[in-house]
């Protein structure tokens, strides 16, 4: 039985001012399902796992929202981060934690925040993923067609089988490449996206932080005397004062040569940016999504989304955005989604 992995510990920067500090994306229901997005990944796991199989990462600050979202988990299933030090960390405090119990657990790791439209065949590409997995040494990633030079993403180049296996060896893992690389990537037709979602055996995936990540290793093999103890947390707030920030895919994915990938076809979304929920929101007959008491003339392909009865009355604009959310007003052009640091920093200064 496999372990899932949740990992939900980002900001959600780039949904400001809708997503915030104390209440980031993966908390909120983005969709308008009614679920937020922490929800909908865990009720798409359960068809696969019951709830003592869950694992939540998440920082100290978010402990209360996730108990409150996923009243199913016990408090030791949410394992809390002082700092933010990325996904490598994260993912090696609840691998070294699980193996203490398990040192033969699978487990499928999962960011909080995406959006998976076919559910059956998820579920279908995750089990030959855990079957995969049960190889010693692989890390298995999924891969998604990619229709975009999208510069945000991992791009994978594999190699072909010749025995239909659906694991396929990777020849090139690449994390986030310019414009031009992506480009490149895409038009080769050889490369597919990273989805961010990883299969693997604990022993497997310890191993590759020793080779790959010692300092890492070195710091969350101490926690053996500490994890499921008293003094955890204490143990952990200091780990992770002595770690550095990188992701899985910098830190082992673009070096291991033990990474596969499966393809899936599930209709898959890195729910990224106010644009890419646009691209997927039901839309009026201008294009626009609206959330708001609005009066729209002669405007299109806009997303407005307010918190409040607020009249708001919009003429004349194309692809813009306009969000008010908890006393701050934004502006933008709807694919502004590179200026949002700056955004969020400025106010903060501002006050
Ligand atoms: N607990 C915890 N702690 N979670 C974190 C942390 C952290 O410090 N940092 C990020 N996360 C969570 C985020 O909330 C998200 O659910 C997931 O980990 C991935 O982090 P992102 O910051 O969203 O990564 P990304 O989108 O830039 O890139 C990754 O995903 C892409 C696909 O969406 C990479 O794996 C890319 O290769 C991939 O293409
Ligand atoms: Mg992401």
């Amino acid at each position: 039985k496999p372990y899932i992995v949740i990992m939900a510990g980002g900001i959600g920067s780039r949904f400001w001012p809708y997503s915030r500090n104390n209440k980031p994306k993966q908390f909120l229901d983005i969709l308008g399902t009614g679920r937020s997005l922490l929800q909908m990944t865990y009720d798409r796991f359960r068809e696969i796992a019951e709830p003592e199989q869950f694992i939540v990462v998440t920082n100290q600050g978010y402990f209360d929202l996730v108990k409150e979202q996923l009243p199913e988990l016990a408090d030791n299933q949410i394992l809390t981060e002082p700092l933010r030090k990325n996904t490598a960390t994260c993912i090696a405090y609840a691998a070294f934690k699980i193996r203490t119990v398990d040192p033969n657990a699978m487990l499928v790791v999962t960011p909080a925040d995406h959006l998976i439209l076919q559910e059956n065949r998820f579920i279908k590409t995750i089990q030959s993923a855990l079957e995969a997995a049960k190889k010693p040494g692989r890390l298995i990633t999924i891969g998604i067609k990619p229709n975009r030079p999208e510069t945000g993403y991992g791009y994978i180049q594999y190699l072909e089988s010749d025995n239909h296996h659906p694991s396929l060896k990777v020849k090139t893992f690449t994390e986030k490449p310019n414009a031009k690389l992506a480009k490149t990537f895409l038009e080769s037709g050889d490369f597919v996206w990273n989805s961010g979602m990883f299969v693997w055996n604990v022993e497997s995936l310890i191993e590759a932080f020793h080779k790959y990540m010692p300092d890492v290793a070195d710091v969350f093999e101490e926690g053996k005397a500490h994890y499921g103890k008293s003094d955890e947390q204490d143990f952990i707030n200091r780990a992770y004062s002595q770690v550095k920030n990188i992701s899985i895919d910098y830190g082992i994915m673009e070096k291991s040569d033990e990474v596969y990938v499966i393809l899936g076809d599930f209709g898959w979304s890195d729910l990224g940016s106010w644009h890419s929920l646009h691209e997927l929101r039901e839309k009026d007959e201008h294009n626009n999504v609206i959330e708001a008491n609005a009066l729209v003339f002669e405007t299109e392909n806009c997303f407005i989304k307010t918190d409040s009865d607020k009249l708001v009355v919009v003429q004349g604009l194309d692809h813009y955005l306009i969000n008010e959310a908890d006393n701050v007003l934004l502006i933008c052009k709807l694919d502004a989604e590179k200026k949002f640091r700056d955004f969020v920093s400025s106010a903060r200064k501002k006050g």
